[in-house]
């Protein structure tokens, strides 16, 4: 089974669960409610099409339930298929962290570990959205 830093990723069926590591659970938690947040909040904003969609996500950040996503894709792979979004997804170009689900090319980790790259990021997205009224 995949981990990374902060999660550990249980492949079932169609769906890929997400799940804080033990050593490291709050920024595992923190990296799961970021990814809930941009999957909700801010993708229909910006309207980026290129995130793994989310299944299912608790706000508390114990679990991320994504589509299943097929690896290992190429560094090219993700350049060809990643749009020159303004603003820009939370992620960084690494191919492991990108896979496919059918023909399309998908992030699959957008979340972030520390309280303040949260703060910063959502400020920004936030100074970046449509205002309403
Ligand atoms: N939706 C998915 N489908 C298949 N594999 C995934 C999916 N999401 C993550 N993975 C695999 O699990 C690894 C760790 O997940 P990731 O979201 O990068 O966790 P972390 O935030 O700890 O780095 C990824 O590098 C990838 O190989
Ligand atoms: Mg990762």
């Amino acid at each position: 089974m995949p981990s990374g830093a902060f999660r550990r990723v249980i492949l079932v069926g169609r769906f890929a669960v997400k799940i804080p590591r033990f050593h490291n659970a709050l920024s595992g938690l923190r990296c799961n409610r970021w990814e809930r947040e941009m999957w909700r909040t801010w993708r229909p904003i910006f309207g980026w099409e290129n995130l793994c969609p989310i299944k299912f996500a608790d706000p508390l950040g114990i679990f991320v339930v994504m589509a299943r996503a097929a690896q290992p894709i190429t560094f090219a792979d993700v350049v060809a298929a990643t749009p020159d979004y303004y603003p820009d997804i939370t992620s960084e170009a690494k191919p492991e962290d990108f896979g496919r689900v059918g023909t399309r090319v998908f992030a699959l980790d957008y979340g972030l570990p520390d309280a303040d790259m949260v703060a910063q990021r959502r400020a920004y997205y936030m100074s970046r959205a449509p205002h309403a009224g």
